[in-house]
Order: C-alpha cells, then structure tokens, then sequence
C-alpha cells in the first residue's frame, strides 16, 4: 500500500509530538503492509499548530532523519515529502501568492478548505490551481458540508482532472457520522481515486489502512482496494494521468420528501377506494 497523507513529521503541525510516536506510527504503516509514505504537514494553515509550521529548515531536517531511519530499518520502504496545503477564502484571489509545495516534486498538490466551504468556493480554488499548472488533489473529500446534498459536485471537479482523496478511518468509523456516509456515498459511486489515513497520532487519528482496505476489498473486490491504495497513488507519484473509474455512476438527485408524501397519500386512496 502507498500512504499518500500522513502527518508523520514529529512537532510541526499536528502530528505526532515526538520522535518515538512518529517511529512507532511508521511500524505500524508498515505492519500493515505500507510501503511508502508521503509526509504532509500542514501548510498555510491558519492554525498555529507548535508554531514550526512554516519553518522550512526544520521541518526538512526532521524528514531527513525520519528517511535516514526508514533507510535503515525498513530498506523496502519509502518516505517522500509533499504537503497538505490549505486554502483561505482570501487565498483565492491571490492564489500565486500562496506558499505550495507538491507531492515529491510532482505536479499533484495535496489541498484542503474549511469543512463548511461553498462548493463554488473550492471550485474556484480548484480551477485556480488548475490554472497555474497543479494537479489538485482534494484532501478527505469526505469532511465537506457541500457533498451532503450535491454530490454530482465531484463529477464536475473529476471530470477537470481534481483527485478525490477518502480518509480510511472516516470509510471505518464506528461512529455514524456525515463524514462516514459521504465517504461510503462517494465510494459507491466510484468517485474515489485514493484512499489515504491522513494518520496524526497513535491514539485519536491512527494510520490505519488495513481495516477500510477488507472493507473496499469486500465490497467492491480486491482489483478496487489495489487500484485506491496502490496503483492509483503509485501512478500519482510518478507524475502521470490517474485514469478515471470505469464504474463511475452518476449519483442521483436526492429525492425530495415532499414527493414521497404525495405519493404515500395517492396510494392510500387508491387502496381505500379498492378494499371499500
Ligand atoms: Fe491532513
């Protein structure tokens, strides 16, 4: 599996605190059968998080001793760098302003918009970033207000080339929340390209792939599990086009409650009017 959103780098944003956390969330990635992970702290957050964020020298000297211990002691694994950029409502405007720093190098960005943004608002930044020649990739799709309702949002932004990344503990969760029904929606439609643990810590936000990977693989089969935690992510990093889905289905509109009470009414009348 390729873990392409993981806040493994320790005391910069709000991933693991220390050195020993990140080490043990890196075995348990790779336990789990990870064998390459993109580190994507926060940038241009507005959270101050520790306050190291936008130190870059700290930051890479901190990914370069977690490679130098990968490198080490698992010589079949990976680390690249990438980040999870955030996008401001004022970013917009000015979106060649902002600070960007692409998945290893490549022209994929990993980007994220507050939960209760407009969707013509992300859209715009989308395209924006589009426009300047990224490959926008939009960070645990799940998470967003704006696909409770208008789903067929993410056709419109696929169908511009955006990659719709899910949260593998959102796709498990226990818990019944939005986010889990999103997830489970846009999976059923095919609307997912990569599936990622977006992993912070060891207890609140694990990085745990295996459990949301039986999962697609019962639902959907295994050839789904590989292409959303394995071929699609692997194709990503090398800089290509991720090919679209095969099994896309256009969601339909929500169906108004209106209607189903109409319909309830009608059928009760005819029934009455039968058995009288
Ligand atoms: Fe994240």
């Amino acid at each position: 599996m390729i873990d392409i959103h993981y806040h493994l780098i320790p005391n910069m944003d709000d991933g693991p605190d220390t050195i020993e956390c990140a080490l043990e969330m890196v075995k348990i990635s790779y336990d789990q059968g990870v064998r390459t992970i993109v580190a994507t702290p926060h940038l241009n957050h507005p959270a101050e998080f520790r306050g190291h964020m936008a130190n870059d020298k700290d930051m890479l000297q901190e990914f370069e001793k977690l490679r130098t211990y990968i490198q080490t002691t698992y010589p079949d694994m990976e680390l690249y760098l990438g980040a999870e950029v955030y996008l401001s409502k004022q970013d917009l405007s000015q979106l060649e302003q902002v600070e960007m720093r692409t998945m290893n190098k490549t022209r994929y960005v990993l980007v994220e918009f507050r939960r209760d943004i407009p969707f013509e608002e992300m859209d715009k930044g989308l395209q924006g970033l589009i426009a300047l020649g990224y490959q926008p990739i939009l960070a645990h799709a799940e998470v967003y207000n704006c696909f409770t309702s208008d789903m067929e949002g993410l056709l419109n932004l696929r169908e511009q080339g955006v990659l719709i990344q899910c949260s593998a503990g959102n796709i498990i969760d226990i818990r019944q929340k939005p986010e889990k029904t999103r997830a489970k929606e846009m999976l059923r439609h095919g609307l997912v390209d990569i599936i990622a643990s977006n992993g912070h810590n060891l207890i609140t936000n694990k990085p745990d792939m295996t459990k949301a990977y039986t999962y697609v693989t019962k639902k959907y089969g295994a050839e789904e599990a590989k292409r959303l935690f394995e071929v699609n992510p692997k194709i990503m990093l090398a800089d290509q086009v991720v090919p679209q889905a095969i099994r896309q289905i256009k969601p339909s509109q929500p169906i108004n409650k209106k209607w189903i009470y109409v319909a309830t009414i009608i059928a009760l009348a005819i029934l009455t009017r039968c058995t009288s």
